[in-house]
């Protein structure tokens, strides 16, 4: 609680602002606000989730003379993320992402601007796009296993977060273009990455915030590889290709090629951070649940056993159940911005525009008047008809948001992960240095498993 001079300073400056939202509970301001509660060591996705302890389902909380709202309600939610969507945008993220992910991006694209048309024309969500997915579990697997084995072989203990960032990634490359790319493609990724990670993290304008050395150039060489690839299947396409590119190509003849390629290329910035922080947080999990994990060595080790179809995946009910547990548990996007982009009323005040939003899964997602042993990894829960109790984007459980404006891709990332958890456990023991629980960074808006180390073991090695 800030001293009785802070918070007579505050109110003396902006007591007339204070009071017109003094309906709303959270913690008393002093002079800076409640700023000093999201410094230091404190995630933001901690202090939203503490907020919803100790004031419920919408906080007031100021950042310096600004006031944010902090949302753990699933109604309050629900009105922004769906019914009331078209009165709030995203905030700065599309200036603080433009360089990295380029302007055919629908993450950064306003819903009152070309979202709504960007989203149709998004290649998760053509008519199409279930049969190419259901193509993918073969070559995701066959790559994965490539790098577990390649992992095994080499007997070292790693950092989990890089090395399931890398095996990722190329699943995604195969996904996307039916072959693994270079490493120099990785690492220009990943200075791209740099440069946006460090625009959202800034508190200064973002013309104050420099890009990394080299950022130009590898921005033309990332996007200049898939363009390359992509006329290159042009002029040679693949017969029976499964890619996500071929697919482009034949069933998208409106677009252009820096459109198509683009499209392929953004796909890693969509989801190459949040899907490998759920494949840290799944296996760490599984580690400090022993019974847990030997039911998923079961199940995987008899998917390994047969062809790799998405029906067989599908009947794969612990891979799924225990994948679902690690997103409920640690959901890798855990805040979501918004700001109101006129006055409205909202939550019994008249909320300014711009105000920031920051609406948390975390609070939801551990809830124990809807969850059972909440901080517990149980993924029988989603068993006999729980998958269907709390539904992907609903009010308890939105790992992917919620909405029409939901990840899009969730189809993909639910069958990456599946295949990607039901693969490693039949290939290998991955062994952890420790299963107390990680630190937790923050990366490209994503949580980042800090820390964990791990050895990966043939599943019947001494
Ligand atoms: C475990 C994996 C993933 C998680 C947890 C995740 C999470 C999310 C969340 C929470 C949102 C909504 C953010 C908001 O409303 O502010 C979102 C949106 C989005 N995601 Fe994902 N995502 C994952 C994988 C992917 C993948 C694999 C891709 C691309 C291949 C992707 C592409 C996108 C895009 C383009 C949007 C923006 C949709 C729109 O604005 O209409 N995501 N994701």
């Amino acid at each position: 609680m800030p001293n009785l001079l802070s918070r007579g300073l505050f109110n003396l400056f902006f007591g007339s602002k204070r009071r017109a939202l003094a309906s709303l509970p959270g913690p008393v301001p002093g002079i800076l606000g409640n700023a000093g509660d999201f410094l230091g060591d404190a995630k933001p996705w901690d202090v939203c989730a503490r907020y919803g302890r100790e004031y419920g389902g919408v906080t007031l909380v100021w950042l310096g003379p600004k006031p944010a709202l902090v949302l753990n309600d699933p109604t309050l939610i629900e009105q922004v993320l769906d019914s009331r969507r078209m009165e709030f945008e995203k905030g700065s993220l599309h200036e603080q992402l433009k360089p990295t992910t380029t302007e055919h991006s629908i993450f950064i694209a306003k819903l009152n601007g070309d979202w709504a048309t960007k989203r149709r024309q998004d290649p998760f969500v053509q008519s199409w796009s279930p049969r190419w997915l259901a193509e993918q579990v073969a070559p995701m697997q066959a790559v994965i296993s490539e790098s577990i084995n390649a992992l095994i072989a080499s007997g070292e203990t790693v950092d989990l977060s890089p090395v399931i960032r890398r095996l990722t990634f190329d699943a995604f490359a195969v996904a996307g273009t039916g072959e693994k790319t270079p490493d120099s493609v990785y690492e220009d990724f990943m200075l791209l990455a740099k440069g946006a990670d460090a625009r959202l993290k800034s508190n200064l304008p973002l013309s104050f915030v420099s890009l990394p050395k080299g950022f130009e150039a590898a921005r033309e060489r990332f996007y200049r590889f898939f363009e390359e690839r992509l006329s290159a299947l042009r002029k040679s396409p693949k017969p029976g290709a499964t890619d996500l590119m071929s697919w482009m190509l034949r069933e998208m003849p409106d677009f252009d090629d820096a459109w198509l390629a683009r499209h392929v290329a953004l796909m890693f910035y969509g989801g190459v951070f949040s899907s490998s922080t759920s494949l840290v947080g799944a296996f760490h999990q599984l580690r400090k649940h022993p019974d847990a994990e030997a039911r998923l060595v079961t199940e995987a080790t008899t998917f390994a056993g047969g062809p790799p179809t998405l029906e067989r995946l599908n009947d794969a009910r612990w891979v799924e159940a225990a994948t679902l547990e690690a997103l409920r548990l640690l959901p890798a996007v855990r805040v979501f911005i918004r700001t109101p982009v006129k006055d409205v009323q909202f939550a019994g005040v008249t909320l300014p525009a711009g105000t920031t939003l920051m609406i948390s899964n975390q609070h939801l997602h551990r809830d124990p008047t809807h969850w059972p042993n909440p901080d517990s990894f149980e993924p029988k829960r989603w068993l006999d008809g729980g998958a269907a109790r709390d539904p992907i984007g609903s009010g308890h459980f939105f790992p992917f948001g919620r909405g029409p404006r939901m990840c899009v891709a969730t189809d993909f990332a639910m069958v990456f992960l599946r295949t990607a958890v039901a693969t490693i456990a039949a290939r290998a023991r991955v062994q952890l240095e420790s299963t107390e629980p990680f630190k937790e960074d923050f990366f490209f808006g994503v949580v980042l498993p800090s820390g964990v180390r791990a050895r990966f073991v043939a599943p019947h090695a001494p």
